[in-house]
């Protein structure tokens, strides 16, 4: 059995900066046509020289692969119309972060009142700019994700024309909210749609497994599942690859993120067969995320085929989600 999909896109990805941009960017740059690169560098992007530069740093890197770094900007709320008039044509979208919610954090937003936000949610929606939310406030960590839904909609409500991206959903109740607005879309993680709670800390305790969202319960993991694999026109794929090195994850203080970039093709036929809709897979990896953010990718064809692949323990000191382990599919060649 094989499958070919067409210019695969990871609408949210960490590809990290240095050393670690050196060995985790290939692995997208080679099955994938491109990627929304999220900004969360220490310091964050947040000038048109950043964006820039981080740009040139990433196709350095990728070398001569058809791989198109779409940039991201890191949120914040006093950007104006002029500032971001400049910067349009430089990014794809601006990511919005809560204060510390997660790695690289910090510069994030503290007050989510619609007059704090104004000036940039304004001006973003004049120039027609997509705004992507890590919508978590800093709640219970299970309930957080649920309790930012009001801000949602209060921004969904006040700008309509705003397309808005709840990044990487985790709950049944971010599905409902999804539906409720023409204006939100979503990005779904393969780990969310393959793992719950109980894989990270039911057993003996998975670092590797570790990740902001944290993975939720079987019933939220069903709602994501329905969604992603009927390749609801809302929703794309967006891996939220988020690499550390080993001595960052197998610490006592687990940082989070889950590195899948490179397993991402392989375990989403593999997931997407087993539920008997290979034939959404397309959509959900390209088709959606093109017609959402209007962009037509370099042309790439990968083609899998159902035949074992053995997942590396390691790439480099980075260990992916699967290490060690047997996918089904593997990616066969990519013209
Ligand atoms: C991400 C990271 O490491 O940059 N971590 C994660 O757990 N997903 C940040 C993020 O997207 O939350
Ligand atoms: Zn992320």
């Amino acid at each position: 059995m094989q499958l070919t999909l067409s210019s695969p896109l990871d609408m949210h990805l960490h590809l990290r900066d240095g050393k670690m941009l050196e060995i985790v960017a290939p692995l997208s740059a080679k099955e994938f046509a491109g990627a929304l690169v999220m900004p969360n560098l220490v310091p964050p992007v947040t000038s048109k020289e950043m964006v820039q530069s981080y740009k040139e740093r990433i196709l350095q890197v990728c070398k001569d692969d058809r791989f198109t770094p779409y940039m991201s900007l890191f949120f914040l709320p006093e950007y104006d119309y002029e500032f971001l008039q400049e910067l349009k044509d430089t990014i794809l979208a601006i990511k919005l972060y809560p204060a510390g919610i997660t790695t690289n954090s910090e510069g994030g937003v503290d007050n989510f009142s619609l007059e704090a936000l104004a000036p940039t949610l304004e001006a973003m929606n004049e120039l027609g700019i997509p705004l992507c939310v890590h919508g978590e406030t800093n709640g219970f960590v299970m309930d957080r994700e649920a309790e930012f839904i009001p801000i949602y909609e209060r921004i969904a409500k006040r700008f309509p024309e705003l397309k808005i991206i709840m990044e990487h959903i985790t709950t049944k109740e971010a599905v409902d909210a999804l539906m409720r607005f023409e204006n939100l879309y979503a990005t779904i993680t393969l780990h969310h749609l393959h793992i719950t709670l109980d894989d990270v800390a039911g057993g003996l305790l998975r670092p590797h497994l570790f990740c902001k969202p944290i993975a939720k319960r079987p019933e939220d993991r069903m709602a994501l599942r329905k969604v992603a694999f009927m390749a609801h026109e809302k929703v794309m794929f967006g891996s939220d690859s988020a690499p550390h090195p080993r001595d960052k994850k197998e610490a006592p203080g687990c940082a989070a993120g889950i590195f899948t970039a490179p397993v991402a093709l392989s375990a989403l036929a593999q997931i997407f067969e087993e539920a008997g809709v290979l034939e959404n897979l397309q959509k959900f990896v390209s088709d959606n995320a093109q017609k959402i953010y209007n962009i037509t990718p370099p042309k790439k064809e990968v083609r899998l085929v159902k035949e074992p692949f053995e997942v590396p323990a390691s790439y480099a000191d980075v260990v992916p989600m699967f290490a060690g382990q047997e996918l089904k599919w593997r990616v066969e060649s990519v013209l």
